[in-house]
Parts: C-alpha cells; sequence; structure tokens
C-alpha cells in the first residue's frame, strides 16, 4: 500500500539570519507604517544626492596589499582622543522613539555593548540624562535653537550628563525639501517628543497639515536661522569638549572650521537630506583631507553600509564614519538585539576589509592606494 503523502507540517519559516546591515532594510519596512519609511528612508528634493552618495561608494576601488603577514588585523581606533572597539560611531538621528518604542535607550546600549560611540540628537525623544544613563558613549549633537538660553542650558545639561564630544550640525540653515514626508503630511505622532525640549515645544512636529512636512513646519520655528562662524567661536568658548562640525563639504569650510577650533569634521550631505545637488561625500572627501591636512579629524557619513566602506572612507584619508539608516533599520526590525547584531555584523565586516586588503589596523587602510571606477 502506498502510502499518503502527508501535508507538510504549517511549522513558522525560519527568517534567514541577517548577513548584513542591508538585510534589516526589509523587515524594517515591513513593520514600519509607511510614512515612517519614507521619513527615515528619504532624501531631499529629486533624491539625486542620495543616490550619489551609494554609487560613489560603489566606485571607490581599493587597491589591497599582499605578503604582509596579516591575519587577524586590529579593529580599534582612536576619534577625538578616546579609543573603540572601531572607527564607526552612531549618527545622530532624530525621533528614534518612531521606529521602536525603546528608540534612543536601545540604540545607545547597543553602541556601548559595540564599544562604539552613540551621538545623540538634540531632537531625540528620550533625554539626554537618560541616554547618559545607558552607559554609552556620548557626544551630543546640537541643533541651534533660536533661544540662545535654551542652547546654554542643553549645553550645560550635555555637560552635566557625562557626554564626551560635542557635534554641532551645520548643514540645516533650513530643513531639505522632503518631497515623500510633503506628499504623506508627515507629523510625528504625540506620544514620540522632542524630549530635550521644554514641553510643549515640539507641538508643530505633531500638527499635520496637508502639503506639508510637520518636521520641517517644527525645525523653522524652533531652529536659529542664519548662524556664521563667529556663533561657533562662541560655542567654543563655551566648553572644553572636543568639538566637532557636522555637515561639511567644500574644502574652505573645513579650513574655517579648524580656525574656528573645531577638533573633527565630519563630510556629511546628512545622507542626502539637505541640499540635493551637493556631491556625494565619498567624491569630495579627499578634497576636505587634503585642505585639513591633519589639523583636526576627518570623519565621513551618508551612505556608508557596510564593512568594506568603512575601509573605503578610511582609504580616502577619513579617521571614521557614521552610520545613520541602517542603525534605525536594525532598531526597527530587532530593538536593541537587532541594533547589537548590526554593529556586530559591521565589525567583522570590518575586520574582515582589513585582512582582506593587507592591513594590520585602521591606520594602515590610510595608506592604501583607490581609485575610481567606471
Ligand atoms: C538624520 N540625520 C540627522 N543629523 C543630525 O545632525 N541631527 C539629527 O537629528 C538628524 N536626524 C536624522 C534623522 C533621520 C531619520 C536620518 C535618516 C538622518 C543625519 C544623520 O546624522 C547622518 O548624517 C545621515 O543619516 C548619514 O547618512 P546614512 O548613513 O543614513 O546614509
Ligand atoms: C532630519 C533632521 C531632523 O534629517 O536632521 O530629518
Amino acid at each position: 500500500m502506498v502510502e499518503g503523502v502527508l501535508p507538510k507540517p504549517d511549522l513558522p519559516v525560519a527568517q534567514p539570519l541577517p548577513a548584513s546591515l542591508a538585510d534589516f532594510a526589509g523587515p524594517a519596512r515591513a513593520v514600519l507604517p509607511p510614512d515612517v519609511w519614507d521619513y527615515v528612508d528619504g532624501g531631499s528634493g529629486a533624491e539625486t544626492t542620495l543616490a550619489a552618495n551609494r554609487r560613489a561608494l560603489d566606485r571607490v576601488a581599493v587597491l589591497p596589499r599582499v605578503l604582509r603577514g596579516v591575519h587577524t588585523p586590529r579593529t580599534g581606533a582612536r576619534l577625538l582622543g578616546a579609543s573603540y572597539a572601531m572607527p564607526v560611531a552612531v549618527a545622530p538621528m532624530a525621533y528614534q522613539r518612531l521606529v521602536h518604542p525603546d528608540g534612543e535607550l536601545a540604540l545607545a546600549a547597543a553602541a556601548r555593548a559595540a564599544d562604539v560611540p552613540y551621538v545623540a540628537s538634540t531632537l531625540s525623544s528620550v533625554s539626554i540624562e537618560q541616554i547618559a544613563q545607558t552607559g554609552a558613549t556620548v557626544w551630543f549633537q546640537l541643533y541651534w535653537l533660536r533661544d540662545r538660553g535654551l542652547v546654554a542650558d542643553l549645553l550645560e545639561r550635555a555637560h552635566a550628563a557625562g557626554c564626551t564630544a560635542l557635534t554641532v550640525t551645520v548643514d540645516v540653515p533650513i530643513l531639505g525639501p522632503r518631497r515623500r514626508d510633503v506628499r504623506n503630511a508627515f507629523a510625528i505622532p504625540p506620544q514620540v517628543v522632542a524630549a530635550n525640549l521644554p514641553a510643549g515645544r515640539d507641538g508643530l512636529a505633531h500638527t499635520a497639515t496637508p502639503g506639508v512636512s510637520a518636521i520641517a513646519a517644527h525645525t523653522g520655528e524652533v531652529f536659529a536661522p542664519a548662524l556664521t562662524w563667529a556663533d561657533l567661536e562662541w560655542l567654543r568658548g563655551r566648553t572644553a569638549l572636543p568639538l566637532v562640525v557636522k555637515g561639511v563639504l567644500d574644502a574652505r569650510d573645513a579650513e574655517l572650521a579648524v580656525a574656528a577650533g573645531a577638533d573633527a569634521v565630519v563630510v556629511s550631505n546628512h545622507g542626502g537630506r539637505q541640499l540635493d545637488g551637493a556631491p556625494a561625500t565619498a567624491t569630495i572627501l579627499p578634497e576636505v583631507v587634503a585642505a585639513v591636512a591633519d589639523r583636526c579629524e576627518v570623519l565621513l557619513d551618508s551612505g556608508v553600509r557596510d564593512g568594506v566602506d568603512v575601509l573605503r572612507a578610511l582609504a580616502l584619508g577619513a579617521r571614521g564614519v557614521l552610520v545613520g539608516r541602517p542603525m534605525l533599520w536594525a532598531l526597527a526590525a530587532g530593538g536593541e538585539a537587532g541594533a547589537r547584531t548590526a554593529l556586530a555584523l559591521l565589525a567583522g565586516e570590518f575586520r574582515d576589509a582589513l585582512a582582506l586588503a593587507g592591513c594590520a589596523d585602521p591606520e594602515a587602510a590610510r595608506e592604501l592606494r583607490v581609485i575610481r571606477e567606471g
């Protein structure tokens, strides 16, 4: 007698394990409301700079060295005078409770576990004091508010909370026009607040208006317009912490940042979210590195997605990188555990990239040759 074929039991299909940061994008998209996904994923204008960031990194070909006796490279690196497990920091990103209820607390805890700095946005949805309590190394990111008293308060709070660096973001004189957010009339849900601002100062961020990004409306209301280098000097005079100027693309501005006392600049186009048509960061980085000539550290962000991208940035002359969206994908998909996995993957990929390039450590990667393909 022929046995009947049994129907397959209805077992849950095991999700494939993530093998790279990109593997978190699909699961994140599946769990996020479409307008939140668009806010995170989107860029400004026609999103040409957003696409260019990736294209430019892909075109950077790194020439590996051989027969240098390297088997297990050291990934550790110094940034702003402190040692970390790798030359990577978690980029400042606003309102992280939009993507997961644990928000900033989960991402900071993951950064702590990975021994990398966590950059806390002024627009965090958890207060800077609570973020610091995770024990992570926290760099505070300042958005300059119209009310200078509030800026002074934020600085005092960042110092008191034990932040070890101050990052001032200079590429947001206005928020870049994010067409997806305009189409979606994107607004922040009421339970996600700008926890560092005085209560109620984020009202506009929650006000959905057809044809308007509520984030653009809110930042337009609270961010100081028309900042100058004199403001940066004021800031330099108010903090002994290392000062990082984030959002520099023109080498002349990098020189001005050095003159104003910056300890680092971040070559960034805000992940393609500010001036659409600005160059990809991998394209312009070497000019900035040459202009700065080791007078301050040069970091890069915008489009970094794996360990080879970290190697590329170093080979182009950067000291380290910031990683943005992939950390929100991992947070959305898996909370703190997801973010820990993402950073562990990145560390492993970077170690492999160093080994394959014949580099004993990140310092050696800065001596590699690169060519642009295509
Ligand atoms: C950002 N970015 C950002 N930058 C900043 O200085 N303060 C902030 O509050 C925010 N907020 C923010 C929110 C979201 C959802 C994103 C995607 C980005 C910019 C961020 O720090 C970084 O420059 C880019 O994200 C880097 O590009 P990738 O890695 O996302 O491609
Ligand atoms: C953004 C801000 C708030 O890019 O920096 O959305």
